[in-house]
């Protein structure tokens, strides 16, 4: 009987490191890696934070709670966590990041003074139960487990709290599940590891890009990519898109989104740099950073190149098919930098493409809500007006309504990123 149980954990675990493997981007994976471990072990909640080892602090990024989840309208998220603190033994999360040791606490409330009884070492660490406070929820059993890089460094730390019977009573987390968590963590940080490499690739173009336009700020990349997500996360929820596509996509949406004006590389410093209008002539060169971050990602190899080129290319289309969207119908790989770019026919509606419709409405409210070299920044409320203005005329109509939906959780990450 046990061993039956075993193995349907076993090939479950299986399943869960295969479709691991398959996600790219970062903030994607921590999602799932914590989802995941908490299935593993029927926890009802859990954080995960990542340790930025040469700062010596951490930074908690995911926070789920299925009990504090229950108590939200439907599509409505838990608060939006980005908060760092120095990474000292004091706090659990410290603790198993500066040792890399596992830490299971059958009740954070009652712990023993010893760290291990054999060893008379006392323990560093307290329970803060300040969250627990402030939310009502009560903390009992947890396992703190490092996630590693395969040469051993700590690239974060996964916590996951009250583990759960089956008949949903609290338990400590047993050695099964501990020895499950722990295999687990070390694919999740082979994942990690992998999906490190392409963001740190795609952030050093995005950089690259910054060099050439200061417009284009890291944290605007940052924002405009987390935007995307949350508005494609609730538009999928209203539009009742299958999950499985809708994790494929939102996995895509968030690294293509910081690929928008990657074409910039490729437009002259001096109009970049200009802090005052712009003539016609130069107006329309500045159009071919949408061909020319298209042909980036051409040939098109992957889902990701596919995603990445209808963004750069399509991101500046209009959804009512004005004429001042473009690049529109137009031969894009026959643009060259420098090129002024013709007067063309416009694309219209759901012939842009969803991702581009999402980036489209991301970029222009986080450049309308942050200085510019050419402006100051909007208050928050008026970008807002303006994003509502433009509902069916720059933006799908559709998009604006869950962006105003989620309108709490936007102010947040723009106040945090
Ligand atoms: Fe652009
Ligand atoms: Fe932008």
């Amino acid at each position: 009987m046990l061993d039956d149980r075993r193995q349907k954990n076993l090939q479950r675990i299986l399943e869960i490191e295969e479709r691991l493997s398959e996600i790219k981007d970062v903030d994607v994976l921590l999602e799932n890696i914590l989802a995941f471990a908490r299935k593993i072990a029927n926890a009802d909640a859990g954080s995960i934070y990542i340790y930025n080892e040469k700062e010596k602090k951490l930074t908690i990024r995911f926070g789920q709670n299925d009990t504090q989840q229950k108590m939200l309208a439907p599509g409505e998220k838990l608060p939006y966590l980005f908060f760092t603190f120095p990474a000292s033994p004091d706090s659990i999360s410290g603790y198993s990041a500066l040792s890399g040791k596992v830490v299971n606490i059958p009740d954070v409330y009652h712990m023993p003074e010893l760290l291990d009884a054999g060893k008379k070492e006392k323990r560093p660490y307290m329970f803060q139960s300040s969250t627990d406070k402030a939310t009502g929820y009560h903390t009992t059993s947890m396992l703190t487990i490092p996630l590693r890089m395969t040469q051993g460094r700590v690239l974060g730390v996964l916590q996951i709290i009250n583990a759960q019977d089956s008949s949903g009573n609290i338990i400590p987390f047993d050695e099964n599940s501990e020895f499950q968590i722990l295999h687990f963590a070390s694919s999740a940080g082979r994942a990690l590891e992998y999906a490190y490499l392409t963001n740190n690739m795609v952030l050093r173009m995005a950089q690259m890009a910054a060099f050439r336009d200061p417009k284009e700020t890291g944290t605007h990349v940052e924002r405009v990519s987390t935007f995307s997500l949350e508005i494609y996360d609730r538009y999928a929820m209203n539009k009742r898109i299958p999950k499985e596509s809708r994790e494929k996509f939102r996995d895509l949406l968030k690294i293509a989104a910081k690929c928008h004006d990657f074409g910039k590389v490729g437009v002259s410093d001096l109009i970049l740099k200009k802090t005052s209008g712009f003539t016609d002539d130069e107006r329309s060169l500045i159009k071919g950073h949408t061909c020319l971050g298209a042909q980036l990602f051409t040939p098109v190899e992957s889902e990701l190149d596919e995603m990445a080129r209808n963004v750069c290319l399509r991101h500046h289309e209009r959804f009512d098919g004005g004429v001042q969207g473009y690049p529109g119908r137009f031969d894009y790989m026959s643009v060259v930098p420098e090129q002024k770019m013709p007067a063309t026919i416009p694309l219209k509606g759901e012939e842009i493409p969803l991702s581009a419709r999402i980036v489209a409405l991301a970029d222009v409210f986080d450049a309308l809500s942050h200085a510019r070299v050419y402006k100051p920044a909007w208050t928050i409320e008026d970008a807002f007006k303006e994003i509502e203005k433009e509902r069916g005329r720059q933006f799908d109509p559709e998009l604006v309504d869950a962006f105003f939906q989620i309108k709490d959780r936007i102010i947040a990450i723009n106040n945090v990123i």
